[in-house]
């Protein structure tokens, strides 16, 4: 376990599963209000967007579930390690194939941010692997929670028919979300802490959730550059540009996403 300092929290319960839910009340609502969700809860989300979220997510979910893979035996893991009903590197695989053809390997691209995030993933599942179910919580809780509404808003806003471009939100393996979700407190619960173990776990969640929030400010960032340059370019759509990022040659793609990354911190939005 990290000895990261522990911060003074309401105690609700001496459940885990309630715990971190008062834990990362606050910094859920930070989530939910940054630009890239506020934009994307009123429909906002354009084809661009969210082939760019899904090059983020893709990274995150490959070093999550490497790591979940890789500490399934581990006491914290093995009670919430659920592959079947939960994996989602698969689904945005197909997702990332949909958008980008079969080469969209070589198309991948994502901010500073999302290294940090997928960084802090591999460290702790070598370092602290007790550390992984505050991240396997924040993100497959929530994508079966407000990332059912996500989901449907995608298919809607992009005109997507069928499950083409949107497996990242379905879970064939889980009947009814709201049950799932009750084994998975429930399985949370079981699990043996310290108090010392417990607060690095609820302190842990904290950090998953600021580091999503990380990666959609980059993200907005980024599309928020291209969309100046597009403008003084004359172009008309944001789109256009990042679009056009997506579809070049890898080369010029990289020098697009060195470009704007560099615009980035040039602008002092990185600390590292
Ligand atoms: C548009 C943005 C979002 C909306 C509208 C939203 C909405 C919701 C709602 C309504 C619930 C409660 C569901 C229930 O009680 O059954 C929930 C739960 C949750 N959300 Fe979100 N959410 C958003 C973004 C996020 C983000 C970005 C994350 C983390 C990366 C996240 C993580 C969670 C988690 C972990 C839970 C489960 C809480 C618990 O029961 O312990 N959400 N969300």
């Amino acid at each position: 376990m990290d000895s990261m300092a522990s911060k003074p929290r309401e105690a609700t319960g001496s459940d885990l599963s309630e715990q971190i839910k008062a834990a990362t009340k606050d910094v859920h609502v930070r989530a939910e209000n940054t630009q890239l969700m506020l934009n994307y809860q009123k429909g906002l989300i354009t084809q661009t967007q969210y082939k760019l979220l899904l090059c983020s997510l893709y990274e995150i979910y490959r070093a999550l579930e490497d790591e979940l893979d890789r500490n399934a035996a581990h006491p914290a893991v093995q009670p919430v390690y659920f592959p079947q009903e939960l994996a989602r590197l698969e689904a945005l695989e197909r997702d990332l194939e949909h958008f980008f053809g079969p080469h969209w390997r070589t198309r991948i691209t994502v901010p500073a941010a999302t290294h940090r995030y997928t960084q802090r993933l591999r460290e702790i599942g070598k370092s602290s692997p007790g550390l992984l179910v505050a991240h396997a919580y924040t993100r497959y809780l929530g994508d079966l929670s407000g990332g059912q509404v996500l989901g449907k808003i995608t298919q809607k806003s992009l005109g997507l028919s069928g499950n083409s471009g949107v497996s990242f939100f379905l879970f064939p393996g889980v009947t009814s979300p709201n049950r799932f979700k009750q084994l998975y407190r429930s399985r949370m619960n079981s699990i043996e802490l310290t108090e010392q173990q417990r607060r690095d776990v609820l302190d842990e969640a904290t950090t998953a959730f600021e580091l999503n929030i990380e990666v959609f400010d980059d993200l907005q960032k980024l599309l928020s550059i291209t969309e100046e340059a597009s403008s003084e370019k004359g172009n008309d759509a944001t789109s256009k540009t990042l679009s056009k990022t997506f579809s070049s040659s890898p080369a010029l793609q990289l020098a697009l996403a060195v470009g704007i990354t560099m615009a980035t911190v040039a602008m002092g939005v990185y600390a590292f």
